[in-house]
Parts: structure tokens; C-alpha cells; sequence
């Protein structure tokens, strides 16, 4: 077990693996499963609060401190017990284990902490989706999550400014200052998004961007907060990482959210609303073209440092992403010829729009796979960045007149 890594990123290892701390957490979690089998044998009630009371924080530290290709070489089999025995005694107490309620919450996350054990990491159990999907009360709630997701990491970015002095991080944590602030683009109908005061305008971004997320985290809702948490389950201690699992979940959830007004406008369509469909595509459109800052954020990754993610997560792909591929699904059937003629330029204006956005957005990705990857195969099977060049000019709406490839 090291959290040595002869590779350095921006600001080399993440602050969570140069504390002192170097405690195993395996004991706390067999303690709760005694606890908790325990409980279930003397017919007790208590099984959310037994739920609520894991060692959430232990756990997590732990694997944000080595990754999860250096844990401790008890904790997977312990944390898999713990997921056995959870479900046992479930029944024992008659409990479900809902999304949302502290068992479904445990019963999600548990298989994450030791899918490289079981050698079953997958796209969804890299970052996390069974849980992320769990919030999912309509637009607010999603923006809600994503807006916590970019906070976090800007107050990640903030930390590790302030450990570490070269220009790459400095770089680094502005353009994360400035997603943060740019955030209401990418998830316009957020509540915890906080107006920036006088703080944005601080010379030193580290400072402004910790003042920010702290704030934005203060205002976000616990159960969503909670679930960006336990989220972050790297496979090592990178610092690097933490910036690119980040994006890659608040990209995958603005895809949720983008196949979901897709089906919106396809449904307004088939309802001749001009008006609802061409809103729904504008909103979608801005959305995408507030991807920006995190783009630019996303391409600091050093090629040496992303070499090193690529090797701990061969198999898992974003290829895989359901919502990508639900997106671009939904948004090629839409069809404009639903509409009276005289409907028709409102519409085309907003599909071409997104259109454009879109394939924008695919050819910022392909360049930076280019600079990251040149011309090596993709984790996801494919000739990497030469199939996405072949995919970015795609018509996203093929029924679009004039697009048609
Ligand atoms: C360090 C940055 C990144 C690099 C170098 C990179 C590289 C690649 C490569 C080479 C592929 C080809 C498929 C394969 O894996 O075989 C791919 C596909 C894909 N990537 Fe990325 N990627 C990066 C970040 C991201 C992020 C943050 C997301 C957000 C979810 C993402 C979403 C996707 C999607 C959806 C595909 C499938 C595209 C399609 O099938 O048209 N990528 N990426």
C-alpha cells in the first residue's frame, strides 16, 4: 500500500494522500456490520439509523488518500461483507432500500468501493452513476447536482492552489474559478448556484474560488451534497483525477439532462407547439455552449499524468455513457416536417443552433483527445481520436434539412 506515485500531475498527488493519517478503515467497517447483524438478530427498528451511521468519511478518506488500486488489502472484502450483510438484513428488519433512504444510499454505493476487487469497474462504477442517478426530481434537482459537482471541484482546485505554487495549477484553478461562475449556462435552473459578489473580482483565484464553493456546497441540499461526496472514489491519488472524474460526472448528468428535453421537444413537436419545442432546444442549446470553461478546464489534464488514468481504467470507457448515447438517439429522430410549413424556420433556427453547439462541443473533446492520446487506440475499444474526428461533423439532427451527411 503507497500513495507514492512517480507520476505528478498539476499539483502531482492530491491533498487527501499527503495527510498523516494513515488509519485502515477496515475495523470501522466490521464493526458496523457486527453492529448492525447484531441489531438484526434482536429484532431491533433502528435499520435506517444503522444505515446513517456507517463510516461514510473513513472509507472515502481512505481511498481518496491511495486510490483504489492502493487500498488496504482487507477493506474490499470487508466493504463487500458489509454489502451482504446489508441486504440480509434488510429482510431481517423488513426495510427496503429505495434510492434516497440511508439503506439505499449504502446498498448503491457499496459495489463501488470494491469494483476493482471483483474486476468489475465499469463506466457507471467509475464515476459513481448509480448513485448520481439517484437524484433525479426533475431539471432543479439535476442542476442542483451538477452545480454542487463544479463547486466541489472548484474548492478542489482551491486546495491544492494553495499547496502548490507552479503556474500549471495556478492556471488550472482559475479556469475552475471560472466554471464555477459560469455554471448558471450549464445548469440554468439550479437553486444553490450563488450570485458572485466582490469576491470574484480577488486577484488570487484560489481564495475566490474557496469562498464561492463553500458557499455554493452551504447552499445545496444535504442528500445532494452527500452524494457528491461519495462520489469521488479514484483509482489513485492523483490530484489530477479528482479534476477529471469531476467532469466527467457533471458532463454525463448535463447529457441526462439534454436526452430529457430532446424527448420534451420531440413530444412538443408531435403537439405542433412550435413555441415549447423551440424553447426547450434553445435552453439545451445554451446549456451546451456553457460547456466551455470546463472544456478548457479539462484540457489542463497533462498527457502524462491522463497515460496513467488510461492504464487504471482499461474497459471502462465514456463510450459507454447512456446518456450520451440517449441523447443523440432521441435528438435524430426529431423531426422538424411534424410542423405546419409555416412553423418551420422557428424550429430549423433552434435544431441548427444545438446543432452547431453540439458538434462544437464533439470537436473541443476530439482536440483534446488528439493532444492527450495522439493517435493510440481508446480505453472504450475504438481507434480512439480518429473515431471521434469521424463522429464530431454527424448531424445531430439528420431530419434537419441540410444536414443529412
Ligand atoms: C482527458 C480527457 C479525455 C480524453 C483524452 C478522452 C478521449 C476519448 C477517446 C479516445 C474516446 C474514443 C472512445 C474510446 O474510448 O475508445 C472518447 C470517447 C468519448 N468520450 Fe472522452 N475523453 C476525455 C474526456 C471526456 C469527458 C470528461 C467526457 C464526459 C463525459 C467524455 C465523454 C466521451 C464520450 C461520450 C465518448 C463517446 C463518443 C462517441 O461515441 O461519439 N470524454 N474519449
Amino acid at each position: 500500500m503507497s500513495a507514492v506515485s512517480p507520476v505528478r500531475g498539476v499539483g502531482g498527488l492530491a491533498a487527501h494522500a499527503v495527510q498523516a493519517d494513515t488509519t485502515d478503515p477496515a475495523a470501522d467497517v466490521q464493526r458496523w456490520t457486527r453492529l448492525l447483524l447484531l441489531a438484526s438478530a434482536s429484532g431491533g427498528d433502528a435499520f435506517s439509523e444503522h444505515c446513517a451511521a456507517f463510516p461514510f468519511a473513513a472509507v472515502v478518506d481512505h481511498v481518496r488518500r491511495f486510490g483504489k488500486t492502493a487500498v488496504s488489502p482487507w477493506l474490499p472484502t470487508t466493504l463487500e461483507y458489509a454489502h451482504r450483510a446489508l441486504h440480509q438484513c434488510a429482510r431481517g428488519f423488513g426495510a427496503g432500500l429505495d434510492a434516497g433512504t440511508p439503506g439505499g444510499v449504502l446498498d448503491r454505493w457499496l459495489p463501488l468501493t470494491f469494483d476493482l476487487h471483483r474486476d468489475a469497474v465499469s463506466y457507471d462504477s467509475y464515476i459513481g452513476n448509480p448513485l448520481l442517478e439517484s437524484v433525479d426530481g426533475g431539471t432543479a434537482a439535476v442542476d442542483g447536482l451538477i452545480t454542487a459537482l463544479v463547486a466541489d471541484l472548484a474548492g478542489h482546485e482551491a486546495r491544492e492552489r494553495s499547496r502548490t505554487a507552479g503556474s500549471g495549477q495556478q492556471k488550472r484553478t482559475r479556469a475552475a474559478l471560472r466554471a464555477l461562475l459560469r455554471v448558471r449556462e450549464v445548469a440554468p435552473y439550479a437553486t444553490n448556484a450563488v450570485a458572485a459578489g466582490t469576491e470574484a473580482d480577488e486577484p488570487d483565484s484560489a481564495v475566490a474560488a474557496a469562498v464561492l464553493a463553500a458557499r455554493t456546497l452551504e447552499a445545496t441540499p444535504r442528500s445532494v451534497a452527500q452524494v457528491v461526496t461519495l462520489t469521488m472514489l479514484p483509482m489513485t491519488a492523483l490530484h489530477d483525477e479528482v479534476m477529471f472524474v469531476r467532469t466527467v460526472q457533471i458532463l454525463d448528468r448535463l447529457f441526462a439532462v439534454l436526452a430529457a428535453a430532446a424527448r420534451e421537444a420531440d413530444k412538443a413537436l408531435a403537439e405542433r407547439d412550435v413555441r415549447a419545442a423551440a424553447a426547450l432546444l434553445d435552453s439545451a442549446a445554451g446549456r451546451v455552449e456553457g460547456t466551455a470553461p470546463l472544456l478548457r478546464l479539462l484540457a489542463t489534464m497533462p498527457a502524462e499524468v491522463f497515460a496513467v488514468l488510461r492504464m487504471t481504467t482499461e474497459g471502462s470507457s465514456a463510450i459507454q455513457s447512456r446518456s450520451f448515447r440517449d441523447f443523440e438517439t432521441t435528438a435524430a429522430a426529431l423531426d422538424p416536417a411534424l410542423l405546419p410549413a409555416a412553423d418551420r424556420d422557428r424550429i430549423h433556427r433552434s435544431m441548427a443552433r444545438l446543432q452547431g453547439a453540439w458538434q462544437a462541443f464533439k470537436r473541443t473533446h476530439w482536440g483534446i483527445a488528439v493532444k492527450l492520446v495522439g493517435s493510440a487506440a481508446g480505453t472504450g475499444g475504438t481507434s480512439g481520436a480518429r473515431y471521434l474526428r469521424e463522429r464530431v461533423d454527424r448531424p445531430l439532427f439528420p431530419l434537419l434539412p441540410g444536414s443529412a451527411r
